[in-house]
């Protein structure tokens, strides 16, 4: 849609996304990434100023992405970074969504010095879990602030994408939780969606397959109305 066809329903909206996945670090030259574009986060914030709101994007690494207009943009390196930039962001924010493929796991120690080979094989990387940044936010969530998840999810034999959605959404706490179906058996378990919207409340509400913008403006038909201002 163009933007001046949008409606103006986050007008006086402070809007906190996190994009992108982080990076680990090894070693000074080294780190644990993982895939993520950013483009979902991206297009949330973009969409979200196009409609009123002001826009903080917390951002870990991205593909080689435009910052959207009238966007405030942190960039981050590690989920530690990250975790620290959405707490700080939060303490002001009306809607606090998390898009970032933030790391599991970051190694134990960081080497101070470029990690050497020699004649003898290497150590094993010793990993540890990365906090649950989702998890903290909601705990640390102030009166009336929305807090909206991610999860891809392939579903597997016994529990459907949906089944694990839904336990993600009870799990984290969260107001939202935006279920994509990824992997090969999406297009016989889903039909034409490309997942859900889950409310806290109980309603599911499917996502047509779409680009990252319409995903986005879905998002933000459901969640505007249930913003307190
Ligand atoms: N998330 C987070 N902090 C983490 C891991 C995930 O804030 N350390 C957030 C993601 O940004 C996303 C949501 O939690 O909004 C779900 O992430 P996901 O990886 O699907 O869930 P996990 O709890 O890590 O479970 P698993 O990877 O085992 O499915
Ligand atoms: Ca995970």
């Amino acid at each position: 849609a163009r933007p001046d066809a949008l409606p103006r329903d986050l007008e006086g909206v402070h809007v906190a996304v996190s994009a992108g996945g982080t990076r680990e670090p090894l070693d000074p030259v080294r780190y644990l990434g993982n895939r993520s574009s950013g483009r979902q986060g991206w297009a949330l914030a973009r969409v979200a100023a196009q409609r009123g709101a002001r826009v903080t994007l917390v951002a870990a690494h991205t593909a080689d992405l435009v910052t959207p207009a009238g966007v405030d943009v942190r960039r981050v390196g590690s989920a530690l970074e990250l975790r620290d930039a959405m707490h700080a962001v939060a303490a002001t924010a009306d809607v606090v969504v998390m898009a970032a493929a933030v790391a599991d796991f970051r190694p134990v120690d960081l080497v101070e010095h470029k990690i050497k080979k020699t004649d003898r094989d290497p150590d094993p990387v010793a990993l540890t879990r990365n906090p649950d940044i989702l998890a903290e936010l909601v705990a640390a969530r102030r009166p009336g602030q929305v807090v909206v998840g991610f999860a891809a999810e392939t579903g597997d034999a016994s529990t459907s994408v949906l089944e694990y959605g839904r336990a993600k959404l009870k799990r984290k706490g969260c107001d939202w939780l935006v279920v994509n179906a990824v992997g090969d058996g999406r297009a016989f378990e889903v039909e034409d969606n490309a997942g859900w919207l889950l409310s806290a409340d109980g309603a599911e509400t499917p996502i047509p397959h779409g680009s990252k913008a319409r995903l986005a403006s879905a998002v933000w038909d459901a969640v505007a109305p249930s913003v307190e201002r």
